[in-house]
């Protein structure tokens, strides 16, 4: 959709058609990177191309040149340097690449400019994470979602690169180029197209709202699984509804395949929602799209962040999605909402270090609740089943108690247990509100008596 729409554009305002011969699989992608200006290393700039390349795959784009282009000073026309635009273009020609990913932002004039130098079809990184939401979307919502940012982009392109054209001709546009009326067209389909899309949007809401409405008062509490894209999330999802899928589900009369009814160990029912993969530095207004997506993420009694615990980067994959989180207004820094973390693909991890990392979950040593699983081999799913069906049970009266700072044990025990709505540290003592549920609070009773 995106891919047809920008070719057809680029053609109308080159009458050049592009070298149809060379397939926009075969890909470059060419990192710009302010390292002087932020203070950022060597491996920095490694992990950011690194990062790209493995967004650009994971549409199947064949990526035959990668490269950092550091950024002295932006060049207004490109962007990037006079120097980066000619060995890219001599890439380009070289090894017939049909499509140059720039991963950073482009204006309308810099992303023609360089599809002109290039020859080639140029896309950003807002380009780039629309044409992976494109590929990902699994439902209608999802399709509509991207279809609507991607329009609007375009709009946003179309508009701003042909006034921009009219001011390099003196702001008469007699000279040729695109026709006034061509573009007036386009923006009005793009338009239409936009209002459609709006309005279908609308009533999928609607329909949600209603099936939501419906689960409250069923009671049946949700669990959001968020992640990184390419975390396992749709993996984990699978491995948890196994065969406890409920074959006819009212609740669900969407058939929206992102959500199910789970049976957990403690036979009460909830249910899992499934939800678009992260990715970093996610355009502010593409957040904003994905909002409406992302509602039942906003209104979800657990979060459970699927982690790719063998990726090189996990704990800068972490960061990145917890800030989306947190601009969605979904992760609740005070701790009213339980938050764990899935620590996923243990399977792949050397042995010595899944020793290291079960021991640091085992004694709660992190943060928020971590538990290590491998959706593949359904190792630890069990104990993580068990852990969601505590922590919705735990909704019971928040008390503060104090245990010393020396007992970790039952500091630990207590994050496991329980639901730690805050926590303050005086001289040697630990003061906790905390949310047990009633089994648990007599646990934590009959030890603090046994003390
Ligand atoms: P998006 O749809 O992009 O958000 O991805 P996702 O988070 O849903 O990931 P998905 O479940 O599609 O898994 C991505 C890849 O990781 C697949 O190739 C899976 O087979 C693999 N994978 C998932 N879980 C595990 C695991 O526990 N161990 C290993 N080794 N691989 C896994």
């Amino acid at each position: 959709m995106i891919d047809e729409f920008e070719q057809d554009d680029f053609e109308k305002r080159t009458r050049k058609p592009l070298d149809t011969v060379r397939p926009a699989t075969v890909a470059a992608v060419l990192c710009p990177f302010e390292q002087r200006l932020r203070g950022r290393s060597e491996r920095d700039s490694q992990a950011k191309l690194e990062e790209a390349v493995g967004l650009a795959r994971a549409i199947d784009l064949d990526v035959r040149v990668a490269q950092v282009a550091p950024l002295r000073q932006v060049t207004p026309a490109t962007l990037v340097g006079k120097g980066v635009v000619a060995r890219m273009a001599a890439a380009v020609e070289e090894l017939g690449i049909g499509l140059v990913v720039v991963d950073d932002k482009l204006t309308p004039v810099q992303q023609r400019n360089l599809e002109k130098a290039w020859q080639t079809k140029v896309i950003d990184r807002t380009g780039l994470i629309l044409e992976i939401f494109g590929a990902r979307a699994r439902t209608h919502e999802g399709r509509l979602q991207v279809e609507l940012a991607a329009l609007d982009y375009q709009r946003g392109r179309l508009v701003r690169s042909w006034t921009h054209l009219e001011r390099q001709r003196g702001g008469f546009g007699f000279l040729g180029g695109p026709g006034e009326s061509q573009i007036e067209i386009d923006r009005r389909l793009i338009g239409e197209r936009i209002v459609r899309i709006k309005r279908d949007l609308e009533s999928v809401r609607k329909t949600r709202a209603v099936n939501r409405a419906g689960r409250k008062k069923a009671r049946l509490p949700t669990v959001a699984l968020v992640g990184y894209t390419n975390a396992g999330k749709s993996t984990l999802f699978n491995r948890m509804s196994g065969a406890e899928v409920m074959a006819k589900d009212l609740l669900f009369a969407t058939l929206d395949p992102t959500m199910r009814s789970i049976k957990l160990p403690n036979g009460k029912s909830c249910v899992l929602s499934d939800t678009v993969g992260f990715v970093s530095d996610l355009p502010t207004h593409l957040v904003a799209a994905f909002r409406a997506t992302l509602e039942e993420v906003i209104e979800a009694d657990l979060i459970v962040h699927v982690r790719d615990i063998s990726h090189p980067d996990t704990e800068q994959q972490r960061a990145d999605v917890e800030e989306v989180l947190r601009e969605l207004g979904a992760l609740d820094e005070a701790g009213g909402r339980p938050f764990i973390e899935a620590l996923n693909k243990v399977d792949a991890l050397p042995e010595e270090m899944r020793s290291t990392l079960e021991t640091r979950t085992a004694t709660g040593a992190e943060r928020s609740r971590q538990y290590s699983v491998s959706a593949l081999t359904g190792e630890g799913v069990d104990r993580l089943l068990n852990a969601i069906a505590d922590l919705l049970g735990a909704a019971g009266e928040a008390r503060e108690v104090s245990v010393p700072l020396a007992d970790g044990a039952t500091i630990a025990w207590l994050y496991r247990h329980g639901e730690v709505r805050s926590r303050r540290d005086e001289g040697d003592t630990a003061w906790l509100t905390v949310a047990l549920d009633p089994a648990a609070t007599a646990q934590f009773e009959r030890r603090q008596q046994a003390r």
